[in-house]
């Protein structure tokens, strides 16, 4: 493991072992990290069997945790909003756990429901995964939780416990937090390559490292964090979920990925039929830009990049004018392609620059924003990270 990497984790992982100290205090007994992610294309697709390709990012959600010889659960995080929780391993089923707590007591309650005798445990947080910006704080912080429980219930690390945690994570969010989201990011938090982005094909669950080679080529990804989420996001969210159910119903197929584009022009109703063209148009992005990388022709995927934001934005109505303009706004100051990422209605975009016009893009999106009185966006330049471990 890179030492850069290690540092970087490191200021989380202090911050977790100081909060466990102050709340609780108790001394870990070991400290595990799960990263952010960020989606270069394939948005909207995990939920329709189709494929995508995230990357793990280098920034974490660190847990330091003290197992327990009784069935509490103490949950703390040194986020101010967050309040601490206090329960036992019987309470952390659906409707017992609000707020922040619920995505962590979630893991713990999804691994005892596949048979892991999880310890009691006191617990602390600390991440520094922007909140709110779509780069999938949530799961880094499910992941790290549940990693950390499986160790503490002495199960041996092996791919099997790995997919166990992933399916343990996204049953969290779906039934105890209660966000219908579809599975890529807890996927790609347990499952990343480290220095490549990692392709997941929704149809069999199945994964596999893609490096990027973008220093090679001489570019540079940047995330650029609107810092906007609209109030919108998670109602719209499973109303996209549901039209594709929908028109998968109303063509006979169990998901939208088993439909070619002749296919969607079947649909009679417009909407429906423009969602689907979405899902089966970034399908194939997909296929397209992971033949271009493969054949070191990354500096060709900007006008994919371009197309999956266009179609976002006027199939998939997923986008929001502030992510519209950091979007138009990079391509004309020099980014070879640019595209909302994530869910959708604010949180972040990216853009994929030719090194020596970085300092432009980042001018460019906050002058843009500036212009139309929007918040101002912040950019980071990001590489990949591997997935969730154990830290120290
Ligand atoms: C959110 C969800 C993911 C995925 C994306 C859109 O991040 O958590 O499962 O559906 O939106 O691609």
């Amino acid at each position: 493991m890179n030492r850069e990497q290690t540092r970087a984790e490191q200021g989380p992982a202090d911050r977790a072992v100081a909060e466990l100290a102050r709340t609780w205090g108790a001394e870990p007994d070991g400290v595990w990290t799960a990263p952010g992610r960020v989606n270069l294309i394939g948005e909207h697709v995990d939920y329709n069997g189709g494929r995508c390709l995230p990357m793990a990012l280098t920034r974490v959600t660190a847990a330091a945790v003290r197992a327990r010889d009784d069935d509490r659960v103490r949950l703390a995080s040194d986020d101010p909003d967050a309040e601490p929780f206090e329960g036992r391993l019987s309470d952390l089923g659906p409707g017992g756990v609000t707020g922040w707590a619920a995505y962590a007591a979630g893991v713990l309650w999804a691994l005892q429901q596949a048979g892991i005798e999880v310890p009691g445990m006191d617990l602390a947080v600390s991440s520094d995964v922007p909140l709110g910006a779509g780069l999938s704080s949530s799961a880094s912080l499910e992941c790290a939780v549940g990693l950390a429980a499986v160790e503490l219930a002495g199960r041996p690390e092996d791919p099997a416990l790995r997919q166990l945690l992933v399916d343990a994570a996204i049953r969290a969010e779906n039934e105890v937090v209660g966000a219908a989201t579809g599975g890529m990011d807890q996927t790609v938090a347990m499952l990343a390559a480290d220095g490549a982005a990692l392709l997941i094909d929704f149809r069999d669950g199945s994964t596999r490292p893609v490096p990027l080679g973008l220093a090679e080529a001489g570019l540079k990804l940047l995330v650029i964090d609107t810092r906007v989420r609209h109030a919108l996001a998670d109602g719209q969210y499973g109303q996209r979920r549901r039209d594709c159910e929908e028109a998968a119903g109303i063509l006979g197929v169990s998901t939208l990925g088993e439909v070619t584009a002749a296919d969607v022009e079947r649909l009679t109703d417009p909407r429906l039929r423009a969602r689907a063209r979405h899902v089966v148009s970034e399908i194939a992005r997909v296929d397209e830009l992971v033949a271009l990388v493969r054949a070191g022709r990354v500096a060709e995927c900007g006008p994919l990049l371009d197309a999956s934001h266009a179609s976002l934005r006027d199939d998939y109505e997923v986008s929001a004018v502030e992510l519209d303009t950091v979007v138009a706004a990079a391509t004309a100051a020099g980014a070879l392609g640019a595209r909302m990422t994530g869910g959708g209605f604010g949180g972040s975009a990216i853009a994929l620059v030719p090194e020596r016009a970085v300092a432009d893009v980042q001018a460019a999106v906050v002058a843009a924003c500036r212009e139309r009185g929007l918040t101002t966006p912040v950019t980071l330049a990001v590489t990949s990270g591997p997935a969730a471990r154990r830290l120290s």
